[in-house]
């Protein structure tokens, strides 16, 4: 019924009381039935007279809601299999309605007596089925189990809720599957490949049935794209019969599915950081470009440095600083503190012994002052420097000047303002720089957005 011809304002005027009308039928026929089999019982039996009555106006209602819906389909926009099992299951079940009341008020005999039970209970499941599927039209068919806390996920066979992954901010901590592959799968071709809709039997929205496959046998096998058919028919001509997603949806790029070539060469595994697998680099480049990391230094990330004294970084981990370098064959490092509430914990100068190592730096939230600033503007290496809500001023982030290499900078929540920012965008490098809930001025920065269209303000809104 996904008619597109135009329709009298009055047919859908009319056809959109349905999903209200629908709950007469429910109602009136639920109380019959429940009325006809408590009325066998001796203490009920005085119900027995109402039930030719509310089968009779169960029945009435259920045409009128027949007839209400179908004007109601006109509309479109309506996903036409699931319109019309429930336009048939609809029917039918008027049918039964009428059938009901007509065996209600026939003759009794002992065989009808026995027919118009299983008829009652046909009747019952019906009308729960196909008012779950009316309600799937209207609300999605995930609308019930959206919000469904985990045991009763667990009752109706779905996976636990899914955790919300942090937005990624860093390469290496990105996780091969969670945040590589599956929001890709997500994004494209979960919206056919669920469980509520399997197109080729084949459901994307978990590790285990990517794995597992659909009709044409498994989706993907670690370690060997060609007998991976999910990578396969993403590889394919974009004219190709096979080709997913169909034609009309936009396909993957070029760099996701190298991305998707990377996950199953690696073994298609269910989890692991990026920085712990040997990746080469032009799917780093991808995975840059496809996680909107770009910008994030190539070179100065290939640089060559000693690795770090194996006793300094002991002695740091000890202090609650985690350290890592940022792949399998580098020295430099990523390193970040874990605050655990204890905000004076941290001094700054432990670090300078490895100070030239040190790539990617986090510290928010750790009460650092100016004073701590002259120190990180040692760290010429820096890629990434992360250091939110910290009470830093003007006067701190001009030591930053010295950060050459210095591509990301997040200073929300800190006290720099115009001055500050000034300062900031005559580092070359820099690329991103957040500064939600700082003093900056929005004139300010759109000021410099003008002057300088490659370097990305960040004020607040979400980021890429
Ligand atoms: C618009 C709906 C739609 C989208 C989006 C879609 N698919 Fe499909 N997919 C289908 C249909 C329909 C079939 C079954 C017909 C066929 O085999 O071509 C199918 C079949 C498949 C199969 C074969 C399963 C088997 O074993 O037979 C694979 C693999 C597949 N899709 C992967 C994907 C991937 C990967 C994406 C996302 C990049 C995707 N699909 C997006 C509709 C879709």
């Amino acid at each position: 019924m996904g008619n597109t011809v135009e329709v009298s304002d009055w047919i859908i005027f009319i056809g959109r009381f349905h999903p209200l009308m629908v709950h007469l039928p429910i109602g009136i026929i639920f109380a019959g039935i429940s009325m006809y089999f408590l009325a066998r019982k001796k203490k009920f039996s005085q119900m027995k007279s109402a039930i030719p009555f509310l089968m009779g106006a169960g029945a009435v209602s259920a045409v009128l809601s027949c007839i209400f819906g179908y004007l109601l389909s006109f509309q479109g926009g309506y996903d036409n299999e699931a319109l019309n099992a429930h336009q048939w299951m609809g029917m039918a079940l008027a049918i039964f309605a009428v059938l009901a009341y007509v065996s209600v008020v026939w003759k009794k005999t002992k065989r009808i007596v026995v027919l118009q039970s299983g008829l009652m209970v046909f009747l019952l499941v019906g009308l729960v089925y196909t008012g779950h599927l009316g309600g799937n039209l209207t609300h999605g068919t995930s609308y019930l189990t959206q919000y469904s806390p985990d045991p009763v996920r667990k009752l109706v066979g779905l996976p636990p809720k899914p955790v919300k992954r942090p937005p990624v901010t860093l390469l290496d901590s990105a996780d091969i599957f969670l945040d590589v592959v599956s929001p890709m799968l997500s994004d494209y071709c979960v919206s056919c490949h669920n469980p509520g809709k399997s197109k080729g039997d084949l459901i994307l929205s978990t590790y285990e049935r990517i794995l597992k496959g659909g009709e044409n046998g498994p989706g993907v096998v670690g370690g060997n794209l060609a007998k991976s058919e999910l990578f396969r028919r993403v590889s394919l001509s974009e004219h190709h019969d096979d080709f997913m997603p169909p034609e009309g949806k936009k396909p993957l790029s070029v760099e996701q599915k190298k991305l998707l070539e990377l996950w199953i060469m690696k073994g298609a595994p269910d989890k692991g950081q990026m920085g712990n697998f040997e990746i080469d680099r032009d799917y780093l480049l991808a995975a840059n470009k496809v996680l909107g990391l770009e910008g994030q230094g190539n070179n100065s990330l290939a640089k060559r440095v000693e690795p770090a004294d194996s006793s300094v970084v002991a002695s740091l981990n000890a202090k609650g600083y985690l350290i890592r370098t940022i792949s399998g064959g580098s020295n430099l490092l990523d390193v970040s503190f874990l605050s655990n509430g204890n905000k004076e914990s941290v001094n700054i100068e432990e670090l300078l012994p490895i100070k030239d190592q040190i790539v990617y730096l986090s510290l928010g939230n750790l009460n650092l002052r100016d004073e701590d600033l002259e120190v990180i503007g040692q760290f010429e290496n820096m890629v990434r420097l992360n250091i939110h809500s910290n009470p830093i001023t003007d006067d701190g982030i001009s030591f930053l000047g010295r950060l050459e290499n210095l591509e990301v900078l997040n200073l929300y929540g800190t006290k720099i303002g115009d001055i500050g920012l000034e300062g900031l965008v005559l580092l070359q490098k820099l690329s991103r720089i957040y500064l939600w809930n700082t003093q900056v001025t929005p004139e300010k920065v759109g000021n410099l957005k003008a002057k300088h269209p490659d370097l990305e303000i960040n004020m607040g809104e979400v980021s890429s």
